[in-house]
């Protein structure tokens, strides 16, 4: 065999190699939005094969990644035809390949190196590309990139970004346009979103660009319309393309500002390649100032009639090229794994590092999130990984380093006893979080005991937070039950409290200890046991004791409760802990008392259900009223409804009442049935 053939070989094996793991990534990242390793990471494996394939032309076939960009769109959502097609760029990683760019566009348009280019330098922003459709200036469509052919529709998620407009400014605006640009998420709101995703016990995004993409392909746009979604454009086409009424991408970005559409304040217009570079160390510099991830610059040429000469190769235009930022990655060790305990009792594993510089900031803790994000990234105590900051702030742990994996390398196990109080460990069916359910943990008790306090649980006046926090910082109260052992000389002793509001408080805690048994369970804050389901739990079972050691199929046959209620409820007075909490209260005097179901009234055996907005009372207080009465809340309307309340923004509820012919009331009249 002769030398060509052998390397020839070993050539193919590794470009399927190759194409065999970047098929794979390419399904985490478009499809699941959930990647497994950095764009940088990512970029070198296709870069190999990109190269390997240069050199390899006979092994290239249609079915490889060089071949086609971008992945298929899902199967969930409607797929739709871009008016041009949505190209991609080409990439380059330092300086010598962009000036190869611009020598190779001189040549195609013999130009000579004395005369200067011109080019549009943007920032590359990392979102998802998609494209909006406005006719005669109305937004008719949005769609994801997709293949770059056709993407998937979505219209009704779109729409709620308040950063779209639904009309454009223009006068005359023409008959079909489609807009490019992309759909990101601000660092700050990342941050804030993953927060609040990490304290509901919910999977964490891994970057703000998965969040953006993962916010923007929900199926329930209702979901999108919470999530903080912006949108810069960069591209406009219009029927008739390739031919445009414009003569530069400067003024197509200008003619985008001006219809109103937002674009980025960084694009600049520069003279020659040596400007372009310039520009685009500036934007480096500027990385961190701004509010959102850029991954790099895009360069292109801004003379349309240049371009449309140039025309694209490989689905991307010879016109344009990426040139990226150095990765903000750092090579480091992981010393430790600890474990930190939320405000709502989520144990949250965060790695110790040696201390490392990335991007310019000292990095020594990076949270894993969770024991599923540890094991599918497989971090050990004593690894080497990788690290970078997601958004601005929040170190994260990229890959682990197998080859330095050192012998005494040791696998982290979450405990099972809370680090902070030693309560039990629970991690619940379908959930990611571990939590400790020990309602006296000093953790959480800040959080519990508001809850306990406020007017839906024990309802007790001038308990909140500054008071509830002094309380547990001067050791005075350890557990609920703490606050009925309380005296006036404890609580004068601490700031802006005098004698007078010590009293009251005082007063306040002592009459709470006659409470409705529904308001006591409530006040528990048992997870997924809302004042609703409390109030079930109440009439059902008759009092606190019972619900001890009741069986879970027991809760479960109640109508109202659900496997997930039944079993955080057993799981709750599953810890002893949380049982001496409870008894604790009984014995300090707090004597719920299950609430008299009346039967003489208009609501005794009827179903009611309510839509649109209740001003006097929430929802969950008026189905409670209800069931007082003897009455049963539901939430669809049925020919078996025999009420409906209907408030302002009442919608389908209302007409199908209106249809079956089922009495409709107002609040007002809602209110006078129950004084009646
Ligand atoms: S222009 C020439 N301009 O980069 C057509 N794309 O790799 C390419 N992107 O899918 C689009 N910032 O998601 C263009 N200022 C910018 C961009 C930009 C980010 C993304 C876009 C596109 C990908 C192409």
């Amino acid at each position: 065999m002769s030398e060509k053939r052998r390397s020839d070989g070993r050539a193919a094996e590794r470009i399927d190699e190759l194409r065999r793991q970047i098929q794979r990534h390419d399904y985490l990242y478009y499809v699941l939005d959930q990647p497994e390793i950095s764009d940088a990471e990512y970029d070198r494996l296709f870069r190999e094969l990109q190269n390997l394939e240069a050199d390899n032309p006979d092994l290239i076939t249609a079915d490889s990644p060089t071949q086609r960009v971008g992945a298929p769109p899902s199967e969930r959502f409607e797929k739709a035809r871009h008016l041009a097609p949505m190209l991609s760029l080409q990439n380059a990683f330092d300086e010598s390949e962009v000036k190869a760019f611009d020598q190779r566009v001189r040549k195609f348009l013999g130009i000579s190196s004395e005369k200067g280019l011109s080019y549009v330098v943007e920032p590359k922003l990392d979102g998802l590309a998609c494209s909006f459709r406005y006719e005669r200036g109305r937004l008719v469509r949005a769609t994801t990139r997709g293949d770059g052919e056709t993407g998937e529709v979505v219209t009704a998620n779109a729409r709620t970004m308040k950063a779209l407009p639904l009309v454009l400014r223009d006068r005359e605006p023409p008959r079909l346009l489609e807009a490019r640009g992309e759909v990101l998420m601000h660092r700050r709101d990342f941050e804030g979103l993953n927060k609040q995703r990490e304290e509901a016990g919910e999977r964490v995004f891994a970057n703000p660009r998965n969040a953006a993409a993962g916010s923007l392909r929900q199926l329930d746009p209702g979901i999108t319309g919470k999530r903080p979604l912006d949108v810069f454009f960069y591209d406009l086409v219009e029927e008739g393309w390739p031919e445009s009424r414009f003569e530069s991408q400067w003024e197509k970005l200008e003619e985008i500002r001006s219809m109103g559409l937002k674009t980025t304040p960084l694009s600049r217009r520069v003279n020659g390649i040596g400007e372009a570079l310039t520009q685009y160390q500036e934007l480096l510099d500027s990385r961190h100032e701004v509010s959102f991830e850029m991954d790099g610059a895009v360069i292109k040429l801004d003379d349309l009639d240049h371009q449309r000469r140039l025309g694209s190769v490989a689905r991307s235009p010879r016109w344009a090229l990426a040139f990226k930022f150095p990765p903000e990655e750092a090579l480091t060790e992981v010393k430790d794994i600890a474990v930190q305990v939320g405000r709502t009792g989520i144990l949250t594993p965060v790695a110790k590092l040696r201390t490392v510089v990335v991007g310019g900031v000292r990095v020594s803790n990076a949270s894993l999130h969770n024991q599923d994000e540890i094991d599918r990234k497989d971090v050990r105590i004593g690894d080497y990984v990788y690290v970078h900051r997601a958004g601005d702030v929040i170190p994260q742990v990229l890959r682990v380093v197998r080859e330095k994996r050192p012998d005494r390398a040791r696998r982290f196990h979450m405990p099972t006893s809370c680090p902070r109080c030693g309560g039990e460990v629970v991690r619940e069916s379908g959930e990611v979080a571990h939590r400790c359910r020990n309602v006296s943990c000093p953790a959480q008790l800040q959080g519990r005991l508001e809850h306990f306090a406020s007017r839906t649980g024990m309802d007790i006046d001038g308990l909140a937070g500054r008071t509830i926090e002094q309380l547990i910082e001067s050791g005075l109260v350890r557990e609920p039950a703490d606050l009925y052992r309380l005296r006036v000389a404890d609580l004068e002793r601490m700031e802006r409290m005098g004698a007078k509001s010590a009293s009251n408080l005082v007063n306040a805690i002592e009459r709470s200890k006659r409470v409705s048994l529904r308001k006591f369970i409530h006040a528990l804050g048992i997870r997924h046991v809302g004042e609703h389901v409390a109030g079930v739990l109440a009439r059902r079972f008759g009092s606190v004791q019972a619900l001890f050691d009741l069986p879970i199929e027991d809760l479960t046959s109640v109508r109202e409760i659900g496997p997930e209620v039944a079993g955080s409820v057993r799981s709750f007075f599953d810890s002893p802990q949380n049982r001496r909490a409870v008894e604790g209260l009984l014995e300090v005097g707090v004597s719920p008392e299950p609430e008299q179901v009346s039967r003489d009234t208009p609501f005794a055996d009827k179903t009611v259900v309510f839509t649109g907005a209740l001003e006097k009372m929430t929802r969950d207080e008026a189905k409670a009223e209800v069931e007082r009465r003897g009455g049963r809340a539901s939430g669809t309307v049925s020919r078996k409804t025999d009420l409906v309340v209907a408030g302002p923004g009442a919608g389908g509820k209302l007409s199908t009442a209106r249809r079956y012919g089922i009495e409709i009331v107002d609040e007002e009249t809602f209110l006078s049935m129950l004084g009646g």
